[in-house]
């Protein structure tokens, strides 16, 4: 760009920034205002919800939700049978088959997906993790918690397990490179195939994030991660 700009392209830039930055609250109100588990808004791809009783994988997948109904997420994965079938079987052993403790596996889904901006993941699970006991000041922490913080801060609402756990969420998505102290640090607290569930379960959520984020599943992508209330 040339040092010196015509006065009409100068003024032209400067709408421009006073434009998205007069819109940037609005948009992201908006965003904030519509945050429900599933609103069926369109993804990337067309969902394929076929009918009970039509389509195997479907039905296998119906069987292990909550209502028996399909989620978007699953919409998008029964675009690909194989896909969706062998998909339905891991993320269905981490969710029920799991060896860390119920507590522990929402921890580490939330933390995933909060590190990674995925609103999807944190509206599916936040419900859940409530259910195993996690408060609001609890959910709160997992939500703004800076990453790779918890040894700056003095006091926090998470016991010393989930704090282990919450470092090695934050170094497995955020680093890739998980340290020995941070890995030996939870392992204070979970066996050996507890530990190999623990990484299992951060790094599939590191993929259900990446994966509804790029195919922006319930149109969910640009929304923000939810306020615990
Ligand atoms: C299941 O159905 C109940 C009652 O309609 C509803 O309140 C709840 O949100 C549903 N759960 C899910 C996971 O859709
Ligand atoms: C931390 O809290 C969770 C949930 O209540 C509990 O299961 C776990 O045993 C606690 N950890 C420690 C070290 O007390």
């Amino acid at each position: 760009m040339p040092a010196i700009m015509p006065t009409a392209v100068k003024f032209a830039f400067a709408f421009a920034v006073f434009a998205v930055l007069v819109a940037l609250p609005f948009t992201c109100g908006k965003s904030t205002l519509h945050v429900e588990r599933d609103d069926n808004l369109p993804a990337r791809v067309p969902y394929v919800f076929p009918a009970p009783g039509t389509d195997k994988v479907a039905d296998m997948i119906r069987s292990r939700r909550t209502n028996g109904t399909l989620l978007d997420l699953d919409g998008v994965l029964l675009n690909d049978q194989n896909l969706a079938s062998t998909w339905s079987d891991l993320a269905g052993m981490i969710r029920d088959q799991n060896a860390i403790p119920a507590n522990m596996r929402e921890l580490f889904i939330l933390r995933t997906g909060v590190l990674n901006d995925a609103a999807y993941v944190w509206l599916q699970h936040e419900s859940v993790a409530r259910s195993v006991g996690f408060t609001t000041a609890q959910l709160r922490e997992i939500r703004f918690r800076p990453a790779f913080a918890h040894q700056a801060l003095p006091s926090t609402p998470l016991n010393s397990s989930q704090n282990a756990a919450m470092l090695l969420a934050d170094f497995m998505t955020k680093n890739v490179n998980v340290p020995q102290p941070v890995f030996d640090g939870l392992k204070k607290f979970l066996n050996n195939q507890q530990m190999v569930d623990a990484v299992a379960t951060v790094g599939v959520y590191n993929l259900v994030s990446r994966f509804v984020e790029a195919l922006n599943v319930d149109d969910k992508m640009d929304v923000p991660v939810p306020v615990p209330q």
